[in-house]
């Protein structure tokens, strides 16, 4: 048996921040991050349909990109104190992770995070609250998955949280949210969704249900982000879309060892002042990994099917791999995105000598290559690395070598 968990309530198009009107409740807690939602005046929208429906509203400002144990802890703890029947995130997905995270220790007071962490182990939430999720970048999809990325700092690794609990009662996809993207953001994000996208079709869970979603995703990302990232709002509006669809098909069919790797390099080196940004990590992960997971045969003919339905040509399942790789190695050029963390420098930008010294990478090779096989992202990637192979291929992208292996 399987299972296909969606929010609800998915409301979508222009105009759609406008279903908060209708919610019925009596207290409302907003979770936002740094101020992006309060400058362009969405927050305040937020926050007046709430009242118009007749709430009480609270905000839990300042969520920090990539967010902290200890930002969870202080933000169920305001949740406590003010006790929502609705939990209300607005941003990218580090506030929405968060406020998840939050409602999680806000339900269970005494839960520890490490027992949030037990894949699918969560208990039964909506005793307290209802969650809306309003993305406002136009990758993670947060807002209709079943998962939530928390960093330990003190450990320097990102955790996911996995479990169909903490997908959201209400997901709002307004695209005119996305607008105001900066482009780096609109070539990360984006990136992120690809990989998303790709990542479920050919996951061990993936399905009939999950298929469709992944590949209509994929076609509109090939067509829509570059577009979008040079300024087309149109294109822009779509990409919010597609995202979301990508992550529909994730948040069931589950991911692979792109998203392992991105998890456990991401703060690894943050002491070189090299915080590998989540997209961008993907984006020059996933042509290697394409690579690696194609000497299995059933990937290799997903693949195949990828660059069928993005009509790259081709006639072999092996020309139709490398065609494939070709493709999303050219989308990083046009997006400004390194193809290795050797040349990941200032800005997430390439450059001849990037963040991570070399000796430095070698040195934590092992322990973060142990890190990425024991993610919860690895299970159901098609090939399962040996230590050996994870290192090889986390080689591959600090070098920009070649795998075949
Ligand atoms: N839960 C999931 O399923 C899932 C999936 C993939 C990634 N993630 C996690 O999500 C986080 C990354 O989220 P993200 O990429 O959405 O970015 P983010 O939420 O970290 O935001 C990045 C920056 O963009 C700004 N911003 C957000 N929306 C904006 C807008 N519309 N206009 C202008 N500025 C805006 C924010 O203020 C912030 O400074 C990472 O922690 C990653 O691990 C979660
Ligand atoms: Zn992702």
């Amino acid at each position: 048996m399987a299972r296909f968990t969606l929010p609800r309530d998915i409301y979508h198009g222009e105009g759609a921040l406008e279903a908060l009107k209708s919610f019925t409740g009596k207290k409302a807690m907003i979770c936002v991050g740094g101020g992006s939602m309060k400058r362009f005046g969405f927050l305040d929208k937020v926050e007046a349909y709430l009242k118009e429906a007749g709430m009480e509203v609270k905000l839990f400002e300042g969520i920090e990109p990539d967010p902290s144990v200890e930002t969870v802890m202080r933000g169920a703890e305001e949740m406590l104190k003010f006790e929502p029947d609705w939990i209300v995130a607005i941003g990218g997905g580090s506030p929405i992770d968060a406020a998840k995270a939050m409602w999680i220790k806000y339900e269970y007071p005494d839960i520890t995070f490490e027992d949030m962490c037990k894949v699918f182990g969560i208990p039964p939430l909506r005793k307290k609250a209802h969650f809306c999720a309003i993305s406002s970048t136009s990758g993670t999809a947060t807002e209709v998955t079943a998962f939530s990325i928390i960093t330990d700092y003190e450990k320097g690794i990102k955790y996911p949280i996995a479990d169909f609990e903490i997908t959201p009662d209400v997901a709002i996809v307004d695209p005119e949210l996305a607008e105001t993207m900066p482009q780096k953001l609109v070539a990360h994000t984006g990136m992120d969704a690809m990989t998303h996208a790709i990542e479920a079709y050919v996951s061990t869970a993936n399905c009939d249900f999950t298929d469709p979603l992944a590949l209509h995703a994929i076609e509109m990302i090939q067509t829509d982000l570059i577009p979008s990232y040079n300024g087309d709002m149109e294109k822009r509006h779509s990409m919010h879309h597609a995202q979301c669809l990508a992550g529909m098909a994730f948040s069931n069919a589950l991911l692979g060892i792109v998203h392992s790797m991105a998890h456990k390099t991401g703060a690894a080196f943050a002491d070189y002042g090299a915080h590998i940004i989540h997209g961008a990590a993907n984006a020059m992960y996933l042509p290697k990994v394409i690579a690696f997971n194609a000497k299995d045969e059933t990937a290799k003919k997903r693949y195949g099917k990828i660059a069928d339905f993005m009509k790259l040509g081709g006639s072999t399942d092996e020309e139709k791999v490398d065609l494939l790789i070709k493709y999303l190695r050219g989308m990083n050029d046009e997006l400004n995105i390194p193809h290795c963390i050797k040349n990941y420098g200032a800005d997430s930008y390439p450059t001849e000598e990037g963040f991570v010294p070399e000796e430095v990478f070698l040195e934590r090779l092992p322990e973060v290559a142990k890190n990425a096989i024991g993610d919860a992202c690895t299970g159901s990637n098609p090939r399962i690395p040996t230590q050996e192979e994870m290192e090889k291929l986390l080689k591959c992208c600090y070098y920009d070598t070649e795998v075949d292996f």
